[in-house]
């Protein structure tokens, strides 16, 4: 259900300082915003001047309370783009509720950022995919969405943006097709797909029977949790 803590973690104040303090820190305007999924922190190694910042330094950034779990901010620059990239994510399972899980992706839209890519270790589902795929989302479904569990849900702030945003094209068509491109001239076409991703709260893998029905419901991929997103099941029995 959508509960109070839901909606009014913080206040549009809250978000401005967080943003002026770190911009007082860097000289980095990034345009580019990097969540990395599990062990995909190492995005962040190829940037160069890069500037790291601590979540638990960052005034009202949630903490990462999984032990041994990195959680930074890292600023840098490729090839002449600043970039910041968050290293450690938050999860809704973890006990974090949706305004903290989504409270660094409004930091970077008051920064300036202008595209952000979501990476994951998920799972697939699509009989046709195999382990170590990459899937370009092309679109998703937010299953706790449906159930009222949803970070947009509570008093609106228009200046996030409206209060029924439209979400026919939520992923650009013409970066999905520049990842091909690139893809495809990296001569990685044989494992890059796309396709509609999952969202699920977790913290469990679905059973056999939760799969199914994600696969019948369009779904080529699933996550929500940390860790390394093994599959608990055998798509032979899913798709029997
Ligand atoms: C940012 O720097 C300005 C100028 O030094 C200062 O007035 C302001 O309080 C700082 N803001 C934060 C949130 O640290
Ligand atoms: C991709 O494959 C083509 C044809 O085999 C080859 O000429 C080219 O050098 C390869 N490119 C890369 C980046 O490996
Ligand atoms: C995938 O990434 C999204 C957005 O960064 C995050 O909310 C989700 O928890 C991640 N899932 C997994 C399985 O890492």
């Amino acid at each position: 259900m959508h509960t109070k803590e839901n909606s009014c973690c913080c206040s549009f104040e809250d978000y401005k300082m967080t943003t002026e303090w770190l911009l007082n820190q860097t000289n980095h305007r990034p345009k580019v915003a990097v969540i990395c999924g599990s062990a995909l922190g190492l995005l962040a190694d190829g940037a160069t001047n890069k500037q790291t910042f601590r979540y638990q330094d960052i005034p009202n950034f949630p903490v990462s309370t999984v032990p041994g779990h990195e959680g930074c901010l890292v600023f840098g620059t490729i090839e002449d783009t600043s970039c910041v990239f968050m290293k450690g994510h938050f999860h809704l399972c973890e006990g974090y509720s949706l305004c903290q899980v989504t409270f660094p992706v409004r930091i970077f839209k008051l920064m300036g950022v202008e595209c952000l890519l979501v990476t994951n270790a998920s799972g697939g589902i699509c009989p046709d995919f195999k382990v170590g795929d990459i899937m370009i989302i092309k679109d998703h479904i937010n299953l706790p969405g449906f159930a009222g569990q949803h970070p947009l849900c509570g008093p609106n702030d228009e200046r996030f943006g409206i209060r029924f945003p439209c979400m026919s094209d939520a992923y650009s068509k013409d970066l999905r097709t520049l990842v091909l491109d690139v893809g495809s001239e990296l001569n990685c076409s044989r494992f890059i797909r796309t396709g509609v991703y999952c969202m699920v709260s977790g913290p469990n893998f679905e059973t056999i029977a939760e799969a199914r029905m994600l696969l019948t419901l369009g779904c080529d991929s699933v996550g929500k949790t940390r860790g390394d997103r093994r599959m608990c099941f055998c798509l032979s029995d899913v798709t029997r």
